[in-house]
């Protein structure tokens, strides 16, 4: 931003304008109870951006007196939002799994699927087999979709690899297309997805390739920020995920766990145990689990959308979590197997209309809560001076039609660090 000395303006690089209203969450960290609902909604307000950052926010005669902009986009009386933070994704695989869809929908269950060889291990065949360039293309054509649907930053995790070699394998993918993508991804090592077929019957052996040899490998290699587990019955128990997540603490990893997926094992116990940032799933989290987290501050991740998908009769407890005082956020998980959607809008839908969770609700979870979760809530999340310029236009009279609507993208327009990215 520069002083131009002929009126006084501040020459900025782009002026959003013409929007009916720009809703956002404020502040640097994640929002909880009923502070959860405080968007701030500016009724003809404008925003401006220079560089990368947001240089201003507020009426859109103040911003016009005081900036020249270089260029300027006309929200044409839609809603201006920031980008979304999908906090949970597995988006590096290679096949589909249609045909396990259709087992489910015949009856049998995620769990029965697995434990018979497919689920997360068919992917993990799929992923071995296929060349890192087809991998990286595959990831970058998924990155676009993201854009499209309004996602600035995206949590992506590994776990399709399972030795060490394929999971460094996904890794590089994922920094790769981070380069090469304007969607910023976040990435996590998620080794300790599943044991892996040449494991079944020496589970034990895994764990200690995972913390003598794995783990080390990308810490050093600086390939994951965080470090997950799918701590479960039949995967990843509770003293197997402790040695873990005490060596990837060790090691510098920043934590985020699956826990109380399918059964109440005390998995949100545990991410409180070890402060993670965030603890995911939780369809079947008890009371007890409900208030370690609140008392440890763990960001609760909810996936609306999987229990649908797994046709799961439990579903988060998202609303007593929130009357518990919780910071939610909410995301796709999308993956191949139990979640094959990349929509934010679509899980904002769902949050509103399973969690009970209002418009404003939704929009601070999908955003400042899931850039907290990220560790980023001082840098993305909300349309700020100061923060990164990621927002979005959407074709939409105002945010509440945000969770209202089901089955369009409402998207029109993404800026993604000051640059308009995408445009319909
Ligand atoms: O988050 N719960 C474990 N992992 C994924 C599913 C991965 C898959 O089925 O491929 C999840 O739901
Ligand atoms: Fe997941």
């Amino acid at each position: 931003m520069s002083q131009d000395k002929s009126n006084g303006q501040e020459r900025v690089d782009l002026l959003v304008v013409g929007a009916a209203e720009v809703a956002t969450a404020m502040g640097q960290e994640a929002l909880g109870g009923a502070r959860l609902a405080g968007c701030h909604v500016g009724k003809g307000w404008a925003v401006a951006v220079a560089g990368e950052r947001i240089a201003g926010v507020g009426p859109e005669a103040e911003l016009r007196a005081r900036f020249q902009a270089d260029a300027e986009l006309d929200a044409c009386g839609g809603t201006v939002v920031p980008g979304f933070v999908d906090s949970h994704t597995h988006p590096v695989f290679a096949g589909t799994r249609e045909d396990e869809f259709e087992m489910r929908t015949g009856g049998a269950t995620y769990v029965e699927i697995g434990l018979a060889g497919g689920g997360i291990l068919s992917t993990v065949r799929g992923v071995r087999e296929e060349s890192t360039e087809v991998l990286l293309a595959q990831l970058l054509m998924r990155m676009d979709r993201f854009l499209e649907l309004g996602t600035t930053t995206v949590e992506a995790k590994s776990g399709y690899g399972l030795s060490t070699e394929m999971e460094i394998k996904m890794l590089r993918v994922i920094a790769e297309a981070n380069r090469m993508h304007p969607v910023d991804l976040v990435p996590t090592f998620l080794g300790a997805h599943e044991y892996p077929e040449e494991y079944r019957d020496r589970r034990s052996d895994y764990v200690d390739l995972l913390v003598k040899e794995m783990l080390p490998r990308v810490a050093e290699e600086k390939l994951a920020e965080y470090c997950d587990i799918f701590t479960e019955t039949h995967v990843f128990g509770l003293e197997d995920s402790r040695r873990i997540l005490t060596t990837a603490k060790d090691l510098g990893f920043r934590l985020r766990l699956h826990v109380d997926q399918l059964t109440p094992l005390g998995g949100a116990e545990l991410a409180a145990e070890f402060g993670a940032d965030s603890a995911d799933h939780l369809e079947c989290v008890t009371d007890k689990g409900i208030e370690a987290l609140g008392d440890a501050g763990v960001i609760p991740v909810i996936c609306p959308l999987v229990a649908l998908y797994l046709r799961q009769e439990q579903e988060v407890p998202g609303r007593r979590m929130i009357d518990a005082g919780l910071a939610p956020a909410i995301a796709t998980d999308f993956n191949p197997g139990s979640c094959y959607t990349q929509s934010m809008p679509e899980v904002m839908t769902w949050s509103a209309l399973r969690m009970r969770m209002s418009a404003s609700e939704v929009l601070t979870a999908a955003t400042l809560n899931a850039a907290a979760s990220l560790n980023r809530a001082d840098d993305i999340g909300t349309l700020e001076v100061g923060k990164r310029a990621d927002l979005l236009v959407l074709d939409l009279p105002n945010y509440k039609h945000l969770a209202y609507e089901l089955g369009r993208s409402p998207v029109r327009v993404v800026v993604k660090n000051g640059q308009v990215q995408f445009q319909k």
